[in-house]
């Protein structure tokens, strides 16, 4: 169905694998097509409660948007790529009502760290390497890379980041706040599937709610609280809150329906 990403649908969680392994799974047209298309799925189709973002091999995530594909263009056709790109897959993914996860399994450069920042939190393997080394090639990162990293680990250290060009490692990635949990290699798939396996069994109208008012944060949205009041009183609505609510007060386990 899809000609560079892998997928895989179990117990309610897509695994989306990155499959360039011979280019570092490098993000050209055709992966942000179908990275387009593929979020698409993951909003439309019931049987999807989560998704996980993967890359193909033990060697990279994303290296990086394909540098092969720069070569041609000017200054429109720059802004146009990176606007596509974040209108239809960055975007997406942060605004997804359904968690959509990294599981950053190597190289996340340039395109691949933002890729694994726009999702809603991130693992990392043992052997992973994060950076924005776009300053290398003369640029800047275009796919939200200067917005979230600077949400993520602050002003300071992502400008020396940015700056430098410097990698690092899972461990110091984990320091700063970039990634949640740091996992062998091998564990690394299952550790992510256990976590959404955890959120599945919470109220899913609830999830949304909360992506929603914490990415209102972390974009210091001015109506935030007031966008969290609002979602809060949304909340009594729903027949979720009254199955979670009635099953605390009559000792039994909750099951949601997500209504
Ligand atoms: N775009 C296009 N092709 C890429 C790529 C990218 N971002 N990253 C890696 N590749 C390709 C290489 O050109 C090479 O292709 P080839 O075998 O046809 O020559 C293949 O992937 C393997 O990469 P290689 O550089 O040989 O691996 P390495 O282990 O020596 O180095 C990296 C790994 C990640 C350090 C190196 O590939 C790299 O610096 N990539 C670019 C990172 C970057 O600047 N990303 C930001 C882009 S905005």
């Amino acid at each position: 169905m899809y000609q560079t990403l892998l997928t895989d649908l179990q117990d309610g969680t897509l695994v989306v694998t990155i499959n360039r392994p011979d280019k570092l799974n490098a993000l050209n047209k055709d992966v942000i097509e179908e990275l387009g298309k593929v979020v698409d799925e993951i909003y439309n189709n019931p049987e999807i409660k989560s998704a996980i973002l993967t890359g193909a091999g033990e060697k990279a995530f994303v290296a990086g948007a394909d540098i092969s594909e720069f070569i041609s263009l000017d200054a429109a056709g720059g802004a146009a790529l990176a606007k596509k790109g974040q209108d239809n897959v960055f975007d997406k993914i942060e605004n997804s009502p359904k968690p959509i996860v990294a599981a950053v399994n190597g190289f996340a450069l340039g395109g691949g760290c933002e890729l694994a920042m726009s999702c809603h939190f991130r693992l990392a393997s043992e052997n992973a390497k994060f950076g924005q080394p776009e300053v290398n090639l003369g640029l800047i990162p275009g796919y939200g890379g200067t917005q979230r990293l600077t949400q993520l680990i602050g002003k300071g250290k992502s400008m020396e980041l940015m700056m430098t060009a410097d990698m690092i490692g899972a461990d110091e990635a984990k320091a700063l706040g970039l990634v949640n949990h740091v996992a062998p290699l091998a564990e690394l798939l299952g550790k992510t599937k256990e976590i959404l396996q955890k959120i599945h069994t919470k109220a899913p109208v609830a999830v949304a709610k909360v992506i929603a008012c914490v990415n209102d944060a972390a974009k210091g949205e001015k109506d935030g609280f007031a966008n969290e009041i609002k979602r809060f009183g949304e909340c009594f609505t729903t027949e979720d809150m009254k199955e979670g609510t009635g099953a605390f007060l009559e000792k039994r386990k909750a099951i949601f329906k997500g209504k």
